[in-house]
């Protein structure tokens, strides 16, 4: 038997590859900002900006046109205050972004549904005393996430990693009549300083303290099943594992134990190490990005959150 013969070319190798980077499997995030009337790129992700809600439709109207299928939005408010009140503004700017979007293009529209962007305090929950108070949270997230359905999003993404956040936004969709209304659920979110350019992006670093309370702790894999599989008897249609590249043994585990589709986000650092480590000419960033991206759909990977999406669809492989 000789192996090699199953890469003797490049046709050979392509026929026989058992993985693939799906174009339509790809959603790009997308920023948002009312504060801002020109696009302005983020620092530390070249080629990745925040747009004033004008520009943005423009934007996604050209991702449409490159063959991108689905983007994720997160906002950038004019407005924080403690409990975060401009997030379930039903002129929010998310809201507003979701409904010109839908109007103008056939994307498929994910919207973050998040506090931290919107309380004046950073964090992703209500404040009690010193401690993000979970149950008081969950009826914001679920205010939030009827105005994103009323707006027409296609899925509401809870990322703040309260316990039964994704069962209270369940029964509020249900029972507003939003039953088609996915859920994508970021399930093993992991406290992860691969998140800092975000955060610098969307200003939503915590004033005080980390937000290790309520994110995973990166050293548990049988923790992260276990918020996997809560988050599917809560109702979430699609499970999320974040960070991706340093977390592709928690997709694999996922992969194998869940039927359901199973997302990764391929974070902010992610994209600015590989970007940087390619702009310095230290690797090459079509390769690296290649390479990286294969990694996360081969360890199981449904679809993938990545800033990579606009570069991987201009660059045309499939
Ligand atoms: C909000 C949120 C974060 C990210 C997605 N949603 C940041 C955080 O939890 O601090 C990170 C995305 C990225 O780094 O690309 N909770
Ligand atoms: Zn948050």
């Amino acid at each position: 038997m000789r192996l090699r013969r199953l890469r003797k070319s490049p046709r050979i190798r392509e026929i026989f590859r058992d993985t693939d980077i799906r174009n339509d499997k790809l959603v790009m995030p997308m920023f948002v900002d009312e504060n801002i009337s020109d696009k302005e790129e983020i620092k530390n992700m070249p080629d990745i900006y925040r747009f004033p809600l004008r520009l943005l439709v423009d934007k996604a109207k050209e991702y449409e046109d490159i063959g991108v299928k689905s983007i994720l939005l997160f906002g950038v408010p004019k407005h924080k205050d403690a409990g975060g009140s401009a997030a379930y503004d039903s002129r929010g700017i998310v809201q507003e972004a979701i409904r010109e979007i839908k109007k103008e293009t056939d994307l498929a529209v994910f919207a973050d549904l998040c506090l931290c962007e919107y309380t004046d305090h950073g964090h992703c929950g209500l404040i009690k005393g010193k401690k993000i108070d979970n149950d008081s949270t969950l009826g914001v997230y679920a205010k939030i996430a009827k105005s994103y359905a009323d707006a027409g999003v296609d899925g509401v993404a809870p990322s703040g990693m309260m316990d039964g956040q994704v069962g209270r936004i369940r029964k509020e969709l249900d029972g507003n009549g939003f039953e088609d209304t996915l859920i994508l659920a970021y399930s093993a979110k992991f406290a992860s300083v691969m998140y800092s350019p975000f955060r610098g992006a969307v200003f939503s670093t915590p004033s005080f303290g980390d937000r290790r309370t309520y994110q995973m702790n990166y050293s548990s894999t049988r923790e992260a099943i276990r918020e996997i599989e809560l988050d599917i008897e809560e109702g979430a249609d699609v499970v999320m594992v974040k960070p991706a590249l340093f977390y592709l043994d928690i997709i694999r585990e996922a992969r194998n134990r869940f039927l359901l589709p199973i997302a990764a986000y391929n974070v902010s650092a992610e994209y600015a190490m590989i970007r940087s480590a390619g702009d310095r000419g230290i690797v090459n960033l079509d390769s690296v990005v290649d390479e990286s991206m294969s990694s996360i759909f081969r360890a199981g990977a449904d679809i993938v959150i990545s800033y990579f999406t606009e570069y991987l669809l201009k660059r045309g492989r499939n």
